[in-house]
């Protein structure tokens, strides 16, 4: 490769001259051309050693002064930490190396040789969220990207298996969903609207159409909370169907859940293990989970927290306490109505509480999916907004969907950095989302 000035580089992504790292070191020998970044260099009397890597992976790239130009060597002694190149070179299979194989190379051709990367010892959690484009090139946020793209993928699947339909729904709305404490307002020329918490509303418009639909679009939450576990906005997978009710949703959701999890654990057991999560540890999440009702949880729960009453809310404290020990999600439902929002069915069996769920995630990570049967009639719906001193007016196109062929109806969110989060047991949900946005952070 002859030396190229970068203002007259012409490249394509898909050029078959180019082989991926992780190609070469299957192979283990040939005469490969490849391109990417340095993760790292070592000098070391007369040979250069770098961590090379591409978005496949990453090997060890030897030159040595004895095989190269000597322009060349020069020009590998300048490459620095993050500098794009291309090498030239021949793989050899080494058990030493990380990978089994390594690149010795016989030409060396700068991209983009740069400034001294601003990522070198300062690994502090504040200071990698201010450089937090930069620090997405870390194998750690790289293999919690490839996981989250893989959940993503395996939630549409599921959904798509099962027949349901994908809709898409507004992010500026004129109310709330989960009750008015939590909304964001935006200014909407002359009017204020609010960013959406949840799609839930919409959704059950498109159920009496399509009968079965999913969607999946930012959510926002203004609740001034700094646990491990909020994000202002997140991605918010939902779904919901005409016809069905809690037993059913609650199978729904564990077949969900499972098939999702196992599909991480086949698919990225390398990312998984660098992230500190043992892959054979979410072989247990399989089905059933265990259920409880609201009240069974609170009775487990006053041991450690003998302040707890019915009506008491279950907050990250509680909800880690509650599922340290479990392997495998846990499923709460019935709650009581004060503690949820108006739409949620009262349980006819026991009116103070509702028919919900509310799946938790074990080792304490909690809440992943809340969900349960809608009020259906309009009776039940407008006794329920009374009951929370809500203005039916604020809802009359959503109280049309009762007085026009209503049917049962449930559905469920699900956060995606949660339960992304607790299938890498990563220690905050910020670091699955590249650019999470919290009370403090909405830069870069
Ligand atoms: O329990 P939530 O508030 O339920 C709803 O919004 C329903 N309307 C959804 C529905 O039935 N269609 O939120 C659902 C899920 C939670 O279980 C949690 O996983 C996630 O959304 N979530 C958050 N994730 C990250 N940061 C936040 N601030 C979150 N708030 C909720
Ligand atoms: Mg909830």
């Amino acid at each position: 490769m002859p030396q190229i000035k970068p203002e007259n580089l012409s490249t394509r992504l898909d050029d078959p001259s180019f082989t991926p790292v992780a190609r070469v070191l299957a192979a283990g020998k040939g005469r490969f051309k490849v391109r990417g970044w340095i993760k790292r260099k070592r000098d070391q009397k007369g040979k250069i050693f770098f961590v090379f890597r591409d978005a496949s992976g990453e090997m060890q790239v030897v030159v040595d002064e004895a095989r190269v130009s000597k322009e060349d060597y020069g020009l590998a002694g300048k490459l620095q930490m993050e500098s794009s190149v291309f090498f030239e070179g021949e793989a050899r299979a080494d058990e030493r190396a990380p990978g089994g194989a390594e690149l010795h190379v016989s030409s060396v051709t700068p991209v983009w040789v740069g400034k001294e990367f601003p990522i070198q010892k300062d690994l502090s959690e504040d200071f990698l969220l201010d450089v937090r484009h930069l620090w997405l090139r870390s194998g750690r946020m790289g293999a919690a990207l490839r996981v989250r793209a893989g959940v993503h993928q395996a939630f549409r699947d599921f959904m798509a298996a099962k027949g349901y339909r994908e809709i898409h729904n507004p992010s500026f709305v004129s109310g709330a969903v989960e009750g008015g404490s939590t909304l964001f307002e935006v200014p909407y020329f002359g009017k204020k609207v609010f960013l959406t918490q949840s799609g839930q509303f919409y959704n059950e418009a498109y159920v009496f159409g399509l009968e079965r639909i999913w969607g999946i679009a930012p959510s926002f939450r203004a609740e001034k909370s700094r646990t491990r576990r909020h994000l202002t906005e997140f991605w918010h997978a939902e779904m919901e169907a005409a016809w069905m009710q809690l037993p059913e949703l609650i199978d729904f959701c564990q077949e969900m859940v499972v098939s999702i999890a196992q599909d991480a654990r086949e698919k990225f057991p390398n990312e998984l293990k660098l992230l500190g999560r043992d892959p054979n540890d979410l072989k247990r999440v399989d089905k059933p989970f265990e259920r409880f009702t609201y009240r069974k949880i609170l009775e487990a729960a006053k041991e450690k927290f003998p302040d707890l009453r019915f009506g008491s809310d279950l907050g990250e404290a509680e909800e880690r306490e509650i599922t340290k020990d479990f392997t495998k999600p846990i499923v709460v439902t019935h709650y009581p109505a004060s503690l949820k929002p108006f739409y949620h069915r009262p349980n006819p069996a026991d009116e103070e509480t509702v028919l919900c769920c509310d799946f938790l995630a074990p080792e304490g990570y909690g809440e992943i999916i809340g969900g349960g049967e809608r009020c259906w009639t309009l009776d039940e719906v407008v006794g329920r907004m009374k009951a929370e001193k809500l203005d039916p007016k604020a809802y009359e196109w959503y109280l049309d969907l009762r007085r026009y062929g209503a049917v049962p109806h449930s559905g469920f969110g699900l956060g995606l950095e949660r339960l992304t989060t607790w299938l890498c047991k990563l220690p905050h949900i910020r670091e699955v989302i590249g650019f999470p946005r919290t009370m403090n952070r909405f830069y870069p």
